[in-house]
This record gives C-alpha cells, sequence and structure tokens, in this order.
C-alpha cells in the first residue's frame, strides 16, 4: 500500500479561479449580482483564495468590464485572498483603486499566444510586469504570476519545457511569490507535466508553484496527481469546471474544484475546503448560467439525489 503521507503534500492550496477565468469566456455577459453572490458563496466554503475578475480592457473582454462593481461589491471575508488579474499599469492601478489587495500577471510561453492574449511579446510583457511587480512591492501587494501554454499552445503546438523554466524563472526573479503553470488547452498528459516540471524545478522551488490545468482532453486530474508526487502543493481550479480563454479556441473548462477536492480528500490530503458548500456554489452558478456542471463529482451527486 502507498504511504500517503510520505509520497504526497498533507495540505493542498486551492486557488479557486472560477468567477475570473471561469466566467471570462462566456458569451452573455453575466449580471455584477450574480458574481457577487458567487464569490461570496465561495468565499463560505474555507477557500483561502479567490480570483475574483480581471482589469483588462473590455474590449478584449467584455464579461469582465465589472471589475471594479465586483471587487468593490463582495463581503471579503478576513484570510481569504481575492487576486486580480493586471495585465499593465493601467490595470494595475484600475485595481488598487478598487481596492485590490493581491493581483496576478499573466505571461506566456509561446510568443503568439502572448500576441494573440495581451498584444505583445513576452519580452514586452515581462518588462511590462517588472513595472507592475515593482509598484505593487511598493504597497505590499503580492503578485501572483502565470506562465500560459505551458504544456502546448494552440498556435504553435507543442512549447519546449526550458522555454516554460525560462518564463517562470523571470516571474519568479521580479517577485511573484508564486508561479502558476497553464496548461491553457488542456492537451497536456502525466508524461508532458512530468517532463516539464523536471525542467522548471531547476530553476524555482516546488513551494513557489502552481498548477493550472484545463480539462479538455480528460487529464487534468491525472496531471495534478503528477505534479503533488514532485513536490506541487498548490492547485487552480474551477468551480463546476467553468471555464476557456478566449485566445485559446477549443479550450474547455478548467479542471473543476468539486472533483479535485474529492480526490484529494479521498487521498486524506487536507485542503481546509467544504465540498457541499463548492457544490451548492456550483448549483447556483449552473442554474445562472443555464448550464450543466462539469463537475464529475457534482453529476455524480445529484443522480443521487
Ligand atoms: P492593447 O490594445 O495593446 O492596449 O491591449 P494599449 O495599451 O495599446 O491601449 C489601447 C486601449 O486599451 C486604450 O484605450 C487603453 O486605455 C486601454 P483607448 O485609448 O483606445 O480608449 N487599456 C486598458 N483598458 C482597461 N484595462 C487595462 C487597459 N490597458 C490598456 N488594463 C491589453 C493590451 C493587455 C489591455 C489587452 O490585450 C487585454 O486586455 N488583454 C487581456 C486578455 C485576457 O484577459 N485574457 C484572458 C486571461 S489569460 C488566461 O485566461 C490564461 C490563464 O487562465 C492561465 C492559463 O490558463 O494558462 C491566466
Ligand atoms: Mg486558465
Amino acid at each position: 500500500m502507498t504511504d500517503t503521507a510520505s509520497e504526497y503534500p498533507q495540505f493542498v492550496k486551492i486557488v479557486e479561479v472560477g468567477p475570473r477565468d471561469g466566467l471570462q469566456n462566456e458569451k452573455e455577459i453575466v449580471r455584477t449580482e450574480v458574481k457577487i453572490q458567487l464569490i461570496d458563496m465561495l468565499s463560505g466554503s474555507g477557500l483561502r483564495v479567490i480570483e475574483a475578475t480581471s482589469f483588462v480592457s473590455s474590449k478584449w473582454i467584455p464579461q469582465m468590464a465589472d471589475h471594479t462593481e465586483v471587487l468593490t461589491g463582495i463581503q471579503r471575508v478576513p484570510r481569504v485572498q481575492y487576486p486580480v488579474l493586471t495585465p499593465n499599469m493601467q490595470g494595475f492601478q484600475d485595481a488598487v483603486a478598487a481596492g485590490a489587495t493581491e493581483i496576478a500577471v499573466f505571461g506566456s510561453a509561446s510568443e503568439t499566444f502572448s500576441v494573440k492574449n495581451i498584444n505583445c511579446s513576452i519580452e514586452e510583457s515581462m518588462l511590462r510586469f517588472e513595472e507592475v511587480v515593482k509598484s505593487a512591492k511598493e504597497r505590499d501587494i503580492p503578485v501572483r504570476g502565470y506562465v500560459s501554454c505551458a504544456l502546448g499552445c494552440p498556435y504553435e503546438g507543442n512549447i519546449e519545457p526550458t522555454k516554460v523554466a525560462e518564463v517562470a524563472k523571470r516571474l519568479y526573479e521580479m517577485g511573484c511569490y508564486e508561479v502558476s503553470l497553464g496548461d491553457t488547452i488542456g492537451v497536456g498528459t502525466p508524461g508532458s507535466m512530468r517532463k516539464m516540471l523536471q525542467c522548471v524545478l531547476k530553476e524555482i522551488p516546488p513551494s513557489a508553484l502552481a498548477v493550472h490545468c484545463h480539462d479538455t482532453y480528460g487529464q487534468a486530474l491525472a496531471n495534478i496527481l503528477t505534479a503533488l508526487q514532485m513536490g506541487v502543493c498548490v492547485v487552480d481550479s474551477a468551480v463546476a469546471g467553468l471555464g476557456g480563454c478566449p485566445y485559446a479556441k477549443g479550450s474547455s473548462g478548467n479542471v473543476s474544484t468539486e472533483d479535485v477536492l474529492y480526490m484529494l480528500h479521498g487521498m486524506g490530503i487536507d485542503t481546509g475546503v467544504n465540498l457541499a458548500k463548492i457544490l451548492e456554489a456550483g448549483d447556483f452558478i449552473c442554474n445562472a448560467l443555464r448550464r450543466k456542471t462539469n463537475s464529475r463529482v457534482a453529476q455524480a451527486r445529484s443522480r443521487m439525489l
């Protein structure tokens, strides 16, 4: 029998990205009150991090145009962080004005994706992020960093693990306290996850890494398990498996928080998150979107009712 305690972390931090990554791709504008209620329900579940919205251009991502109303409308729970995406100084300043206390910059390991997503090269994005991180540090605002296309790009196909490690290292060295490695289009397998992490772990300690898996090919849980075996103990996921990136055609939602929790709790790994409360939040948002949940756990539970 496997000794869980020695092979896996005892505690895994879940970063709930549903209100941001989950909703950003929705065609119909979701009402601000719905977004706020979703975040408030998630806040009562024991989650420690809930990515709330994005301070990006509403011409690029109309769904996030109500970022200020969302961030100022939620009931903040002490000890819960509500990071928001900020691609540049304008986004950073708007986020600070709205009361953001944690931000995230988002880069890519693919040149083409970088241009399609944030309209600049990887190098240009790093220069912008350096400015943002410097300003955030002056205000004691922690910054998370993302590397998209860590296991493949919708435009370029395969991405070299060395490129992922290079971008991740830049983000870590400029002061991001955690770097989240994104399988943006959900094409990775435990094999490519292992190879990529072996490379990144030469530059960054596992305690400063997170994995962010979309589930297009149904590999997300296996990929997460592989990352946990390699020492990663932070996992991004979205309630009800909502999500997708508008600049990554064909990609599906994030791995669902419900399914990640079911797996981790089943392995005896603590998350501090109450699965029943996440299921309630998932029901709420799926009803609001008139959408069936992508969570297998939620589907199984509803069949048992
Ligand atoms: P740009 O058009 O190159 O910006 O967009 P610009 O600096 O040339 O300015 C043009 C106009 O945009 C100006 O307004 C600026 O004020 C405005 P105008 O004078 O024309 O009226 N502008 C802004 N407005 C609001 N907020 C801002 C901002 N900056 C400039 N922050 C920009 C560049 C980065 C803004 C744009 O490309 C953008 O908003 N991109 C966001 C894309 C995005 O949100 N993608 C999804 C998130 S990434 C993701 O999902 C992956 C992830 O989940 C991890 C994974 O899965 O791998 C994180
Ligand atoms: Mg994503």
